[in-house]
């Protein structure tokens, strides 16, 4: 049977993982592809580092550049993280024409294009499977599965943390802090929670999966984002009041903001143009996506020629993230036995002229909290203001209080552009009535 050594470069979460799930599964993997998989270095940054699976010190390296240029070596992993140095460990070994085989959704984000040109280059090959929602297998399913799909819909809970603490707050009635403790504590966040909690994990993800289903990549800068910290258990309670349950939803949608029309002549774009974001979102309790819950991630894609479909799984963890870099493994070695590197590059560019929709332009329904003095006339000043933009009012939830007192006044708002919303909610905001800033939640209906 034919061998192929593995050069590692990261052993600890994922690395480690990966380690142990080829220990377990080395021999079946062989049995399925006819190609065996042999781990011939891991390069670590200190050998005496305690990691979830044990790796022998025979294999343990400090100098991950001799894994790179080591002959024997024909593949190799990036498990480390960050965006520098992972970048140049994934050049070096592509420079080489070796294929590199990444978990690092920060890396692809910010250096995607770049990667993605050296690949074609220097003929190798970039697979990226575990970069987003681990174990799920979207970026294959979005590149073979559905090729004969345009994606018209994706909406994805990927970030678990934010799954997890909006559960908590959902179904065991704690606040945003008490929940992000809870997430601490079981090692679901970060000591520094931002990258989750503020939505930019989500963003890496949901980047590389619009770039994936659109066909240009996808600025991260384009990409609107918002994270959890403005979501309070009354947002939570009336949502659930009125028929839904908030999730942080990465939205890819097609249709927003019209076509893209720019330029002249030979110069002329008229590509596209799609939503593509990361906020928090009422979804109706009846859609599937409100009972994912904890921190599993799922992906709901609806093409135009299959429907609607459903991916639910682990979006982290050592197991589930090494199950995806034991998939692109697979495909890394059988590519290397039929000489195919190219058979499925890492992202085709094939809607050069898309664009991404600026939020303002990008309609959706809207959940929105005020804090109001209990007078009369508040509500009769805040509907003319809405009135006035042409934004109409669907429902009112506004509980008795003590007259003067503040209280809270919920308004579901009919469909309209993030724009028009933005300002009304400003001017309301500066009314004499209104005692604090007032929050929006989109309303998602998936029509
Ligand atoms: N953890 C997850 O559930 C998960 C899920 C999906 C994707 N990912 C992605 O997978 C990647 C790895 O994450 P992780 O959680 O496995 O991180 P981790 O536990 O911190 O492991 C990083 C590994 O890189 C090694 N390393 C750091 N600097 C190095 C250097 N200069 N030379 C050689 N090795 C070096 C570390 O060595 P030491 O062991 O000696 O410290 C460690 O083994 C990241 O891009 C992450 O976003 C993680």
């Amino acid at each position: 049977m034919r061998q192929v050594n593995l050069g590692m470069i990261g052993g600890g979460t994922v690395g480690s993982g990966v380690f142990h799930a080829l220990q377990v599964n080395g021999d079946l993997l062989a049995s399925r592809i006819g190609v065996k998989v042999a781990v011939r270095k891991v390069a670590v940054k200190a050998l005496d580092e305690p990691r979830p699976y044990e790796i022998p010190a025979s294999y343990l390296t400090t100098d991950w550049q001799r894994v790179v240029s080591d002959p024997q070596v024909d593949i190799l992993t990036e498990l480390v993280g960050g965006t520098t140095l992972a970048r140049t460990m994934t050049m070096a070994a592509l420079k080489l024409g070796k294929p590199v085989i990444t978990a690092n959704k920060a890396l692809l984000s910010a250096h995607g294009e770049a990667l993605f040109a050296a690949a074609r280059r220097y003929g190798a090959n970039l697979y990226y499977e575990a970069s987003v929602c681990a174990g799920i297998p979207i970026i294959k399913s979005l590149r073979e599965a559905f090729v004969g799909n345009r994606i018209t819909h994706l909406y994805g809970i990927v970030n678990g943390t934010c799954n997890y603490i909006l559960t908590r707050m959902k179904l065991a009635g704690v606040d945003f802090a008490t929940a992000l403790q809870e997430a601490q504590a079981h090692g679901y966040a970060e000591a520094e929670p931002s990258l989750d909690i503020d939505g930019h994990d989500a963003l890496h993800k949901v980047g590389i999966l619009a770039s994936l289903a659109h066909g240009f990549w996808v600025n991260p800068k384009d990409i609107y984002v918002e994270g959890l910290r403005a979501i309070t258990p009354t947002d939570i309670q009336f949502a659930t009041q009125l028929g839904y349950t908030i999730k942080l939803l990465g939205i890819i949608k097609t249709g927003a903001g019209g076509r893209r029309t720019e330029g002249r002549g030979q110069q002329r774009k008229n590509g596209a143009r799609i939503q593509v974001s990361v906020y928090p979102t009422l979804i109706p309790n009846t859609h599937v996506l409100a009972s994912v819950n904890d921190v599993f991630n799922a992906v709901f894609v609806r093409g135009d020629i299959v429907g609607d479909t459903l991916f639910y799984g682990r979006g982290a963890g050592k197991d589930a993230t090494a199950s995806a870099v034991l998939g692109d493994l697979a495909d890394a070695a059988l590519d290397l036995k039929f000489g195919t590197q190219h058979r499925v590059p890492p992202f085709v560019p094939h809607e050069r002229d898309g664009a991404v929709a600026p939020i303002a332009e990008v309609r959706s329904r809207y959940f929105v909290r005020l804090k109001v003095e209990d007078v009369p006339g508040t509500l009769a000043r805040i509907a003319r203001i809405f009135g006035d933009a042409r934004i109409g009012i669907s429902s009112v939830i506004q509980p008795a209080g003590h007259q003067g007192a503040s209280v809270p006044l919920i308004l579901m708002l009919h469909d309209a552009p993030n724009g028009a919303v933005s300002q009304a909610l400003k001017r309301i905001g500066q009314l004499p009535v209104v005692k604090a800033a007032p929050v929006m939640i989109r309303v998602e209906d998936f029509d």
